[in-house]
């Protein structure tokens, strides 16, 4: 949109251009909608895997409504809750900019919407443009109320690869054969992990190779030399997934609503809270092929290793053709992981800057630790739990963000440590000794503005395991990550700082670390957990206190009048 004329009055083209430009402005400004929505969380029986049982949905549907909105809109979802159980909404990966009041977390930036009443979720969707998705994030509920978030790009602004001929959503999750709140109770009240799922799902339904499941198969139809974009994101609560497609590659284009630089892959590898938008040509003969989904775990531990498929179906087809199954990566394949996850690159170009900071103002390092504490009632005489810098994370009665907002005293202590409290030797041998945890609703303040490096250490106590690290209100570079332990003295040097990949969930790798940036620019609390329902519920998450900055739009906004209290 710049005269290239070089000269220094301006030319025609150049007033055309700013009369465009202000034009586009203008109706730009026009066009920034707001799209609402109303939630009807309730109950509804829905059969699955030759069994039927009562689930809470929202709106009766399974996955839940898609939220479509555009960069720049105004998105108000009334949810009204008519489920026994309390529910909150988080809009994961959603910014909020000093809007913490509709975050979502229950007891972190609101206490949960009672049986009975509602509450209104009002934001803006503000420079950002991708797949996010929703869930409930209180209890276990969020293995059926998930669904996902479309953010289109702003009107007249393509996305930044070939324009796709038509799009799908497709959502992962994990089923139960049994009341999931029950079952978490029953290994709760053990101490041990609660049963592991029975099914996975795409868009709610774990495909033909699951008894009683034909109908409860998800298809997508194409057309042959045609471009579709997918958007996937993981709903599963406990499963890192590989998800494949018989017969075609795909072009991962963005990951967590950031676009990346495009490349081409047979499987893709994705955590709990993470989205990815891949493009597939179908330049394959007409035919039936199964997009399938199983876990990557490469530790020894128990894992719901089946496979849920879906169909893509080329037109004309006829369904007696028997579909073929894609080469998935082998369940335990690390080399995998590791190399996929280099793949994953900010597309960093003039329109989508990659902001890194390259200068740290706090550096932190949190250890992951799981652990064993004393419990009279439970199996082994211990439950197990887990901790960062070995501090098991209590919840709290009352919404952290009320709390800091109206300077209550006694919720929370804003002392969370920088670093560990011994260094140790953290991916050696197996250490089964709990390293001084305690308990205890700590949060790490963070001055408003400053860059933060924080590194995420795993560690051998009781085992390694790969850990999907999720913040609230931000998004976040992985400027690098590796096995063993992290060095301090070498491993900086190797840092990406020039097109890192920018997201809101980072699969930190068994036995090993990564290295994130942002800039503390959001004021207000913020949930920082691994987005393992398993550990979370062990304690494995803190929050951030972000202060206020000096401006005026720099505070955290005054609450909502209809915010739920405690
Ligand atoms: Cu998607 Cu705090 O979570």
């Amino acid at each position: 949109m710049v005269s290239h004329g070089g000269s220094n009055f301006l030319s025609g083209q150049t007033l055309l251009c700013m009369l465009f430009g202000l034009v586009s402005l203008v109706s730009f400004q026009v066009e920034a909608a707001t799209k609402t929505y109303q939630f009807d969380v309730q109950v509804n029986n829905v059969s699955r895997l030759c069994h039927a049982k009562p689930i809470v949905t929202v709106n009766g549907m399974f996955p839940g409504p898609t939220i479509y909105a555009r960069e720049g809109d105004r998105v108000i979802i009334n949810v009204s809750n008519h489920a026994q159980y309390n529910m909150s909404i988080h809009w994961h990966g959603l910014k909020q900019y000093a809007n913490g009041w509709a975050d979502g977390p229950a007891y972190i930036t609101q206490c949960p919407i009672k049986t009975g009443s509602s509450y209104v979720y009002d934001f803006n969707v503000t420079g950002q443009r991708g797949t996010l998705w929703w869930h409930a994030h209180i209890l276990w509920l969020r293995a059926t109320v998930y669904g996902a978030i479309v953010i289109l790009p702003q009107q007249g602004t393509p996305y930044p690869f070939p324009k796709p001929d038509s799009e799908q959503v497709l959502v992962l999750g994990e089923w139960w054969h049994g009341d999931v709140e029950e079952i978490v109770k029953q290994g709760n009240a053990m101490g041990l992990p609660p049963n592991m799922s029975d099914a996975h799902t795409i868009n709610g339904k774990p495909g033909p190779l699951f008894s009683c499941s034909e109908k409860h198969t998800f298809a997508m139809e194409v057309e042959q030399g045609k471009k579709y974009l997918l958007r996937i994101a993981n709903a599963a609560l406990n499963d890192e997934l590989f998800f494949a497609i018989a017969g075609h590659n795909m072009t991962v284009v963005e990951i967590d609503a950031v676009y990346t630089k495009p490349f081409t892959t047979s499987a893709i590898l994705i955590a709990p809270g993470q989205t990815t938008n891949v493009l597939v040509y179908t330049n394959s003969g007409p035919g039936r092929y199964f997009m399938a989904v199983r876990p990557f775990q490469d530790v020894p531990i128990p894992v719901d290793n089946k496979t849920a498929t879906a169909i893509l179906q080329y037109k004309g087809i006829p369904n007696s053709v028997l579909p073929s199954l894609p080469q998935l990566p082998s369940p335990n394949d690390t080399d995998f992981a590791l190399n996929y996850n280099k793949m994953l690159r900010s597309l960093n170009t003039l329109n989508f800057p990659a902001k890194v900071p390259l200068k740290v103002d706090r550096n932190l390092f949190f250890t992951v630790g799981l652990g064993k504490s004393a419990c009279p009632t439970c199996i082994n005489g211990t439950r197990l739990s887990a901790s960062l810098n070995n501090i098991t994370f209590v919840m709290p009665q009352i919404a952290l963000l009320q709390a800091h907002y109206s300077n209550t005293k006694g919720v929370f202590t804003a002392d969370f440590p920088d670093k560990p409290p011994k260094a140790f030797n953290y991916t050696g041998a197996p250490l089964t000794a709990n390293l001084f945890t305690n308990h205890g609703t700590r949060l790490n303040k963070i001055s408003f503005n400053s860059t933060v490096e924080l590194v995420i250490q795993d560690t051998n106590l009781l085992s390694v395991e790969s850990h999907p690290f999720h913040l609230h209100g931000y998004n976040f570079f992985v400027v690098g990550t590796g096995v063993g332990n992290f060095d301090p003295t070498k491993d900086p040097a190797k840092y990406n700082l020039v097109d890192p990949p920018e997201r809101n969930t980072v699969g930190v790798p068994t036995g090993g670390w990564s290295a994130i940036r942002f800039r503390a620019d959001n004021p207000g609390v913020w949930f920082f957990h691994c987005h393992l329902e398993l550990h979370t519920g062990w304690g494995l998450k803190t929050a951030f206190v972000v202060e206020d900055g000096p401006g005026k739009d720099q505070a955290v906004r005054p609450p909502p009048k209809d915010l739920p209290l405690c």
